[in-house]
């Protein structure tokens, strides 16, 4: 329990420093990174411009959202929201979102990397914010 919440303590800490730190991101080639990452993990459902449209979407009870037009919270992007959203750290099925798969738990299958996975996550909800309709 307790090494539980130091490890969510940890991982609130690297997130809100690198959500307020994009020169960092962008330093690693961030952008570019979560582009990729986005074609490569979430093209196929909110579509290679990020409007929703993509391949697999018709075959879908629940249309993937719109993800240029993420509502603001506080007159600024949600980064914190969109990457829980991503990781699968907030309650997200409890909306019904089932067929939004978690990443969290893909990317870190597949590098076996905790802080890899963060940063992952990190570019891609970059990369979303950047392809907002302003
Ligand atoms: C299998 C299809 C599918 C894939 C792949 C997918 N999503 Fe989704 N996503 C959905 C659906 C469907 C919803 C809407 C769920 C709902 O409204 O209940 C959604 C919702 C979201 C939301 C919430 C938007 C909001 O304002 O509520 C975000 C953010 C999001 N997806 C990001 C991503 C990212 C980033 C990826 C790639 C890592 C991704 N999704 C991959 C299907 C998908």
């Amino acid at each position: 329990m307790l090494r539980r919440i130091t490890a969510l303590l940890a991982l609130v800490i690297v997130v809100s420093v690198l959500v307020n730190s994009p020169e960092l991101i962008q330093a690693q080639g961030g952008q570019e990174r979560g582009q990729k990452l986005y074609m490569q993990y979430c093209a196929s459902c909110h579509g290679v411009d990020g409007k929703g449209g993509g391949v697999v979407a018709p075959e879908m009870k629940t249309m993937p959202t719109d993800l240029t037009r993420i509502p603001k919270v506080d007159g600024k992007f949600p980064a914190l929201k969109v990457h829980q959203i991503i990781s699968g750290e907030v309650g997200y099925r409890a909306h019904g979102a089932a067929e939004m798969p978690v990443w969290g738990q893909v990317f870190r299958r597949q590098t076996g990397d905790r802080a890899r996975t963060q940063l992952d996550i990190h570019a891609i909800a970059n990369y979303i914010e950047s392809i907002q309709v302003r």
